[in-house]
């Protein structure tokens, strides 16, 4: 691609160009820290946004990668600096993630508009992060390129390969029931999680990540390469190599961001069998981009675009690392080229489609064809009704196909406390029609919309045999969860959505085939319900937590923050220095 910016246009000039005494004192600083002018005068400066910690396992790498994309600068002729930003980690992080995705975006956005930056390398991977990075790095629109830290190494205990958060759920349950030792149950913790990198599984991780690619932002292939492969470093210095060019290019995520790239995402999303929390950061990440994505788009190319990629849990054998070794992300692009435009700009300056041309397949039992898939269409559904009148979701393809159509007496819990209770309760009248409901989980009432989704299965009706049942919440889901269970009910019955009048005993309806959720109430009862209705006391008084639930928006927008909207007010202009 041509150059357009020259020297003079530079961001960063403003801060170390100007003959003045603030000027001075800029580029005083930069000496003290041991840099000489030549280093930066006339050169792109490059913020490296590193979400590297000490308790964010999945950035482990990230603490010596972040050298690989510095010396990837310098080769280009730029100047690279490090600005760490909070690492909102999925395993140690309370009460959960999704709290903090958007601080991270707030974060990013700040950093990258506060200091002489021109343009970004954006260092991320672990669930929250991908989105949080990328809708800081929109809003704010300079160049900007992303490096997904890539999955982990499949996990080993004896011989056997373990997949992130699936196995230890059935190992788990082994372990309960008496199946294993508790000495097996070390090597499983030990054989789990084996290297660096994100969770292995199609995840949120590696769903975020692929979606990161498929929109445009990561050099071709990158989402699929393992953390500990040495390809790992190479796309590292390859992705600086790349950032200092695409600010002379004036290459800006809006530029490569458009609808048809967001169309893009999902199509991939919905081929990989993703994970539900992808519509979530996707409605978010458009409508920062301005594009105005709903669920309807997922519902349109869900209804079109098959299950392809055989990684579990939608996939019932395989892992990232084989999905890698199987020609990754580009390969399976490859196979679903009609359903993509392939003309959409990327950050190689090149589309798409050039990006992914003659990408192969090497074990077509890892990434299908579209005529031999997983799950041939639907394997996401988006359902409306008296229930949830601005939708929820459910996903088909990782379910008991027995439930599609099923209507049967609701069990309603208030809190997440109450139900585990009734669920360990062999006495708990549950059967195998009943519809087990959990609210107050949504946005405000989790708070932040803990993965509490897959709500636990009963432990009468486990005995009993059954290993799934009808679930409903206005929580989300991990990416590795599967069952019955309907997620992201909108409105949240916290803020008194239709949920919240939900009585145990009435009978609740769903018909996925028609995309439709109800309870057969009476319009008459439910205005009797609703006038009843109290609201709740907000779940913070102070703190984050207090704005958070102030601006938080509900699940079908996306969980933005209201005032981080694009068209919330005028756009926020260069700082004054
Ligand atoms: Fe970080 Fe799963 S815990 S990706
Ligand atoms: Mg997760």
């Amino acid at each position: 691609m041509p150059h357009v910016k020259k020297v003079e246009d530079l961001r960063s000039r403003r801060w170390f160009g100007p003959a003045d005494l603030r000027s001075f004192g800029h580029r005083s600083r930069a000496m003290q820290m041991g840099y000489a002018p030549e280093e930066w005068t006339g050169k792109p400066v490059i913020a490296i946004l590193n979400t590297w910690s000490d308790l964010q396992p999945c950035h482990a790498h990230f603490k010596q990668r972040v050298d690989d994309v510095k010396r990837g600068i310098l080769m280009a002729g730029g100047f690279p600096v490090e600005l760490p930003a909070i690492s909102v980690s999925e395993s140690f992080v309370k009460p959960t993630t999704m709290m903090y995705r958007n601080m991270l975006a707030m974060e990013a956005e700040e950093l990258l508009r506060s200091h002489p930056v021109d343009g970004a390398v954006l260092m991320g991977g672990c669930d929250k992060t991908t989105p949080g990075l990328l809708l800081g790095a929109t809003s704010m629109n300079i160049p900007a390129i992303y490096l997904p830290a890539g999955p982990m190494l499949r996990g080993n205990w004896q011989g056997k390969i373990l997949g992130s958060g699936s196995d230890s759920w059935k190992y788990w349950d082994e372990l309960r029931a008496g199946k294993i030792t508790d000495q097996d149950w070390l090597g499983v913790e030990g054989g789990i999680a084996r290297s660096y990198g994100t969770c292995m599984t199609m995840g949120t991780a590696s769903t975020m990540t692929a979606i990161a690619e498929a929109v445009g932002l990561v050099l071709p292939g990158g989402s699929s390469v393992p953390a500990a492969d040495a390809g790992h470093i190479r796309l590292a210095s390859e992705s600086g190599r790349r950032i200092v060019d695409m600010v002379w290019e004036d290459l800006t995520p809006q530029r490569i961001q458009t609808r048809e790239a967001f169309e893009n995402a999902i199509a991939v999303a919905m081929a990989m069998g993703c994970s539900t929390n992808a519509i979530i950061h996707l409605i978010a990440m458009a409508r920062r981009a301005n594009c105005d994505i709903g669920l309807e788009d997922f519902e349109r190319f869900s209804r079109k675009v098959p299950v392809i990629g055989n990684v579990r849990p939608s996939g019932n054998a395989y892992l990232m690392e084989d999905f890698f070794y199987a020609g990754g992300i580009k390969a399976l692009m490859n196979q679903i080229r009609e359903h993509l435009h392939l003309d959409c700009l990327t950050v190689t300056g090149r589309t798409l489609g050039e990006n992914i041309e003659g990408a192969k397949v090497f074990n077509d039992d890892v990434i299908r064809t579209t005529s031999n898939p997983i799950y041939g269409e639907g394997s996401l559904a988006v359902l409306k009704g008296n229930l949830a009148p601005d939708g929820c979701v459910i996903k088909p393809a990782a379910m008991d196909q027995r439930f599609l159509k099923h209507s049967g007496p609701a069990v309603v819990f208030d809190d997440y406390d109450a139900m585990k209770k009734a669920v360990d309760d062999e006495n708990y009248p549950f059967t195998p029609d009943t519809v087990m409901v959990l609210r107050n989980a949504g946005p405000q009432g989790g708070p932040g919309m803990p993965e509490w989704g897959m709500l636990p299965m009963p432990k009468k009706l486990l005995k009993e045999g059954h290993r799934d049942m009808l679930r409903i919440s206005d929580a989300r889901m991990s990416g590795t969860s599967y069952g019955a269970c309907v997620l992201h009910v909108a409105p949240e019955s916290y803020i008194g959505g239709p949920l919240a009048l939900l009585r145990t005993g009435d009978v609740v309806e769903l018909d996925v085939d028609a995309r439709s959720i109800n309870m057969r109430v009476s319009e008459e009862e439910l205005a009797k319900r609703r006038a009843e209705w109290k609201e709740p006391e907000p779940r913070y008084g102070r703190g984050y937590g207090h704005m958070f639930l102030k601006h938080i928006q509900q699940a079908n927008e996306g969980c933005d923050f209201d005032f981080l909207k694009t068209e919330f007010g005028p756009p926020v202009g260069e700082p004054v220095i």
